[in-house]
C-alpha cells in the first residue's frame, strides 16, 4: 500500500507527533511520517524526531526577511519528500497565506478544547477559568486565523471539581493522541469531504 505522506510542523514537546509516529507504525495503518520541521532549535520533538529515525529540520524564521520566504523554504522542504499533508502539533505560529495557497485544505491542527471555545494560548486555563464543566480537543483544518477552520473531529473531557490546569491538560493530552491519528486515517482514506465550514466523515 502506498502511505499517505504527513509533514509534521512542531515548536517543542512533539507528544503529538510521537503519537501519530506510533500509529502510523500500526499494521494497517494508511499513513507515514516522513519529515518533521521545526522553528526552533532546542525543541524536544526533534530528539523525538531522532529517536525515531524520522528527518528533521530546524528552519528558524528569523534568517528570512519576512514570513513568506521563511515559508518558501518550508514549501521546499515538503515538496522535495512530496508531502500530501501537513499536521500543525504545537507549531506556535500563524499558518500564512503562502502555505496556505500551496496546501489548501491539506494543513490540519489539533486544539486543546472544543472550539470555537477557548482558541489560542493557554486554552485549558481558559476553560477553567470560564468554569466549564465539559471541555476535550479538536483537530481542524488550518486558515488563516487562529483555530478557526474547519472542524474534522472531537473528543470530549469532564472537567473535574478542584481540576487544575496540568491535570485537566494530561487527560486531555490523552484523547488527542487517539484522535489525531484517527483523523488523519479518515483524511488518508478519502473519507473527509468539506462543504463550507462543515467536514463530512464518511
Ligand atoms: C497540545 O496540547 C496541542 O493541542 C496544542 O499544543 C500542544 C502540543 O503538545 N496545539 P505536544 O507538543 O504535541 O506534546
Amino acid at each position: 500500500m502506498n502511505k499517505g505522506r504527513v509533514a509534521v510542523l512542531l515548536s517543542g514537546r512533539g507528544s503529538n507527533f510521537a503519537a501519530m509516529v506510533r500509529a502510523s507504525r500500526n499494521p494497517g495503518s494508511n499513513f507515514a511520517v516522513r519529515l518533521v520541521l521545526c522553528d526552533r532549535p532546542d525543541a524536544p520533538g526533534l530528539k523525538k524526531a531522532a529517536r525515531f529515525g524520522i528527518p528533521a529540520y530546524q528552519i528558524n524564521p528569523r534568517q528570512f526577511p519576512d514570513k513568506a520566504a521563511y515559508e518558501n523554504e518550508i514549501c521546499a522542504c515538503l515538496e522535495r519528500e512530496n508531502i500530501e499533508l501537513i499536521c500543525l502539533a504545537g507549531y506556535m505560529r500563524l499558518v500564512g497565506p503562502v502555505l496556505l495557497a500551496r496546501y489548501p485544505q491539506r494543513i490540519m491542527n489539533i486544539h486543546p478544547a472544543l472550539l470555537p471555545s477557548f482558541p489560542g494560548l493557554d486554552a485549558q486555563q481558559q476553560a477553567l477559568g470560564y468554569g466549564v464543566k465539559i471541555s476535550g480537543c479538536t483537530v481542524h483544518f488550518v486558515d488563516a486565523g487562529t483555530d478557526s477552520g474547519p472542524v474534522i473531529a472531537q473528543r470530549a473531557v469532564a472537567v473535574r471539581e478542584g481540576d487544575s490546569a496540568e491535570a485537566l491538560s494530561r487527560r486531555i493530552l490523552r484523547q488527542e493522541h487517539r484522535l489525531y491519528p484517527w483523523a488523519i486515517s479518515r483524511f488518508f482514506s478519502g473519507r473527509l469531504q468539506i462543504r463550507g465550514r462543515t467536514v463530512i466523515i464518511m
